[in-house]
């Protein structure tokens, strides 16, 4: 039986009622087991740009980039709803954002993510494009990699820049690195659900990239971060028996050769 694609409506409808699952993938594989697991939303995020182009942050990642890995997850994900996010500088103002949406759109993205901006929300929603807001530590502006909204004033601004990406008309809003009581707060404070990364347990739902919880990155490890698997020591070890195979002429084998 085919599934059905999960809707925005959908998404919407479970804040305060179930919580929602959002899992990152960049290709055909992990897409496909995240979308089987049941995921609700699947981000083909910028974090691409680290995690599997092994650059040391998400600004050298280009749309070439995103959308050729966005419609590697469009062919592994049948259910799950795909956002996909809009690289550093691909939504500076409204036209070239909206010519880029397009291309996501096309290229199998259901809707877009991006980083602060409400004026750039509202005019790709008025154009019909559904869009997911980020707030908090923005990894394309923010300088200070640290947990944001720290003082009263920084709090009030996340707690406004929220309500204006609600009334921009997002569906969503991502959280990132905020005090649990201020995800609180913001969750409260808006309609809309919104989906926490290090932002404490009271957010509508929450959002990890895939390699982190699965031991496939080694750079960082954020504190905010469960690990759920060790797949890159089973990947060395695996790689490694392989080789010694290899050297010792154990591998190939008579079943594993064409007669
Ligand atoms: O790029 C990404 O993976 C993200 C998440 C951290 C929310 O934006």
């Amino acid at each position: 039986m085919k599934s059905e694609k999960t809707a925005i409506d959908k998404i919407k409808s479970m804040k305060g009622k179930e919580k929602i699952a959002m899992l990152t993938a960049y290709d055909y594989f992990t897409a496909k087991m995240v979308d089987e697991a049941g995921i609700d939303l699947i981000l083909v995020g910028d974090s691409l740009g680290m995690v599997v182009l092994g650059y040391e942050n998400t600004l050298n990642v280009t749309m070439d980039d995103m959308l050729r890995h966005t419609g590697a997850v469009a062919r592994g994900a049948k259910k799950a709803l795909i956002v996909s996010d809009m690289p550093a500088n691909s939504y500076n103002d409204n036209e070239t954002a909206l010519k880029n949406a397009k291309l996501f759109l096309e290229a199998g993205a259901d809707n877009v993510k991006i980083e602060n901006k409400p004026e750039i929300a509202k005019f790709l929603v008025e154009n019909k494009i559904d869009v997911m807001g980020h707030i908090g530590l923005t990894p394309q502006t923010v300088t200070d990699f640290k947990v944001q909204g720290k003082t009263e004033e920084a709090a009030d601004k996340l707690i406004t820049l929220a309500k204006q990406l609600e009334e921009s008309g997002c569906y969503s809003i991502v959280l990132e690195c905020v005090p649990m009581q201020l995800a609180k707060k913001i969750t409260k404070t808006i309609s809309i659900p919104t989906i926490g990364i290090g932002a404490g347990p009271y957010c509508d739902g929450q959002v990890l990239v895939s390699n982190d919880i699965l031991g496939l990155y080694d750079k960082l490890s954020p504190k905010f971060v469960k690990r759920y698997a060790e797949f890159g020591k089973e990947m060395k070890t695996a790689f490694g028996n392989y080789i010694k195979d290899v050297k010792e002429n154990s591998f190939p084998k008579d079943e594993h050769s064409f007669h």
